[in-house]
């Protein structure tokens, strides 16, 4: 790669990870720059949760390095990830509906006095503002409402907020929208927006290559556990060239007229 390695927040160097005799993450190399979304694409099977199970020390990799802002990570695991910054965001799984959107953000790591005591006022003030810093802009609801009471995108947005609260410097996202509407869609894009704004990271898996195009700054394509092409989104005029390289892809095994990774 010609770009310093030192401008990543967290870099995969020649990593593998085998299932069986399936090489799901074949020899991938592959890093985040702060404040950019990454739409990371490619068929089903290709690795892209894989991938990001790796970063999130949800699976060790066979072999490869993990960098971390420079220095390199040995025994790499799920704490070191979180240490790192890095913060998950899996579908529907993580919230609890019945629960209010401040449970939802601060739970399993809530904000507790020095007697063990949830400071529920801190909660509720915290859980506002960041509402507020990723773009919720209804005043239908507020930090006591339930999340069973919030659309789809919304939802993400309080999941998004909860890896914000936890300081995420890089936040990943496995098809977030894959089951939402386009109204929903456009909400997630401007938390999204906001999380960029304030100079975090994003990972955006998806599988519509309108919305990765939409919100992505670069697009990274996996095929059969290989990274197969890179490329900035200003080299990439309209989502209809990247579709046309993704079908390239399908049929040689890498795009025809894009530099390859
Ligand atoms: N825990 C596992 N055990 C066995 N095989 C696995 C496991 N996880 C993934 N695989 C295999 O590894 C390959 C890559 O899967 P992965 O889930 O990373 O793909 P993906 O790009 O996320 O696909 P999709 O777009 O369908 O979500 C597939 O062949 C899959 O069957
Ligand atoms: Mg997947």
């Amino acid at each position: 790669m010609k770009q310093k390695h030192n401008d990543f927040i967290i870099e995969l160097r020649n990593v593998t990870k085998s299932f069986g005799n399936v090489n799901a993450v074949d020899g991938i190399s592959f890093g985040v720059r702060p404040g950019e979304v990454v739409g990371l694409i490619g068929d089903n099977g290709a690795g892209k949760s894989t991938l990001i199970k790796i970063l999130s020390g949800v699976h060790p990799p066979d072999s490869g390095q993990i960098i971390v802002r420079g220095r390199e990570v040995r025994n790499w695991n799920a704490a070191k990830s979180r240490d790192a910054g890095i913060e998950t965001v899996y579908q529907d799984r993580a919230l609890a509906p019945q629960q209010t959107i401040t449970r939802n953000i601060f739970m399993g790591r809530e904000i507790k006095n020095r007697f063990g005591i949830i400071k529920v006022n801190r909660q509720y003030q915290e859980a506002n503002r960041l509402m507020r810093e990723i773009g919720f802009t209804s005043k239908v609801f507020d930090p006591d409402s339930p999340v069973a009471t919030l659309s789809g995108g919304e939802r993400q947005g309080v999941a998004i907020a909860r890896a914000l609260y936890f300081d995420a410097d890089l936040i990943v996202l496995d098809e977030p929208t894959t089951a939402l509407s386009l109204v929903e869609t456009a909400k997630v894009f401007g938390f999204i927006e906001n999380v960029r704004a304030r100079g975090r990271s994003i990972i955006f898996i998806g599988h519509n290559i309108y919305h990765v195009y939409d919100v992505a700054d670069r697009f990274v394509v996996l095929d059969r556990g290989k990274v197969v092409m890179t490329e900035d989104k200003s080299n990439i005029p309209a989502p209809e060239v990247l579709i046309k390289h993704m079908q390239e892809i399908a049929e040689l095994g890498h795009a025809a007229d894009a530099s390859p990774a």
